[in-house]
């Protein structure tokens, strides 16, 4: 553990109970939680009333499983209770509150220019008012505590920047209450893309539909082989970062960042070889990595009370927390 200073800074970040998650999901967000989690005061959410933004996707039972998926996931992938407390969004009511009053100072046109807003609501008939103010709920996660760090992939990058700009507007309108969080991305393993199709992004939903789409924490090893080995790749021999093609280039990101070695290094060992030895290499370098998240990740949904503690532990110390940020911003606006 750091000293006292360094844990003053704070972390928040969270995922939604939906979808299959993905090697995408651990790069660019859990395994930056787990690598840093023993140098900041953590908080790590299972943001559940962001999947409800897309109501077609939801299903009572199934949403219950994928809380309790989620949260599992992250404590096999390596977050400790004692370092970090994790918790449902759900259950600390402040997250729905402050959302409701950061809408009302939150421009509709900084809604209009979210990217996801646009890319989700084009695939839907019918838009629900949530998923227009999905960026004002995200940012009454951040800002009810104060957070100075948001670990996120790239896609993230414009949801923090309208945290930004909300804390900093309601801070103008009716005094200091919010500090301004920054994001943190990591440099290389930020954005994996879909092994089926690697000019989009690697997502949880797809993945759920086309099992060639993603490589799942919880796939079997064999699942993993044939998606490694179905993945799009080109008829060239090309194994520079720089110069692949997206395939390539997608799968040369996934290992280097999974074994952590220097780019040029990576270059070194796969030049001049056939893409299969990149792709069998890849599979081991992947089946290692999730065989013992796989195996905590069994014995921890085995145990149900200790799942359930874990949680209830983490809304307690949430709670305390976000209620203070809520009174302040309450009583700066007049309602409390
Ligand atoms: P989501 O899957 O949208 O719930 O995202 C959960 C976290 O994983 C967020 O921090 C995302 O930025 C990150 N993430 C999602 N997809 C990817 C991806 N393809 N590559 C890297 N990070 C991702
Ligand atoms: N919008 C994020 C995603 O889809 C999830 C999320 C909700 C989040 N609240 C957050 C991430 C707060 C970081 C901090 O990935």
């Amino acid at each position: 553990m750091e000293t006292d200073n360094a844990r003053q800074k704070r972390v928040f970040s969270g995922i939604q109970p939906t979808g299959k998650l993905h090697i995408g999901n651990y790069l660019g967000a859990i395994s930056v939680w787990v690598k840093n989690q023993s140098k900041y005061d953590n908080f790590f959410c299972i943001v559940d009333l962001h999947s409800l933004t897309i109501p077609e996707n939801i299903e009572p039972d199934y949403l219950r499983g994928k809380i309790r998926e989620v949260a599992a996931l992250y404590l096999a992938c390596g977050l400790d209770p004692e370092e970090s407390t994790i918790f449902v969004q759900s259950r600390v009511t402040q997250h729905a509150e402050l959302t409701w009053l950061l809408s009302c100072v939150t421009p509709m046109g900084w809604l209009e220019r979210m990217t996801q807003y646009k890319s989700k609501s084009s695939q839907l008939e019918t838009v629900g008012t949530g998923l227009f103010v999905y960026p004002a709920l995200m940012a009454a996660d951040i800002l009810l505590y104060q957070t100075d760090l948001v670990p996120v992939g790239e896609d993230q990058k414009q949801h923090i920047e309208i945290t930004r700009n909300i804390a900093g507007r309601f801070n103008h309108l009716f005094g200091e209450v919010f500090k301004l969080p920054e994001a943190m991305i990591r440099e290389s393993g930020a954005r994996i893309m879909g092994m089926d199709n690697p000019d989009n992004k690697m997502s949880k939903s797809l993945g759920e539909k086309k099992a060639e789409h993603s490589i799942g924490l919880l796939d079997s090893p064999e699942e993993i082989r044939e998606t490694i080995m179905g993945a799009t790749t080109d008829s060239q021999k090309e194994t520079r970062f720089a110069e692949a093609s997206p395939g390539i280039r997608n799968m040369l990101v996934i290992y280097q960042a999974l074994t952590d070695k220097p780019r040029k290094e990576v270059e070194e060992f796969f030049a001049g070889k056939n893409y299969s030895f990149l792709k069998k290499e890849l599979t081991e370098v992947v089946v290692e990595t999730l065989r013992p998240i796989q195996m905590r990740y069994k014995k921890i949904v085995a145990d149900e009370s200790y799942l359930e503690d874990v949680l209830q532990q983490g809304r307690k110390r949430a709670e305390a927390i976000a209620g203070e940020t809520l009174e302040q911003a309450q009583k700066m606006m007049g309602i409390r």
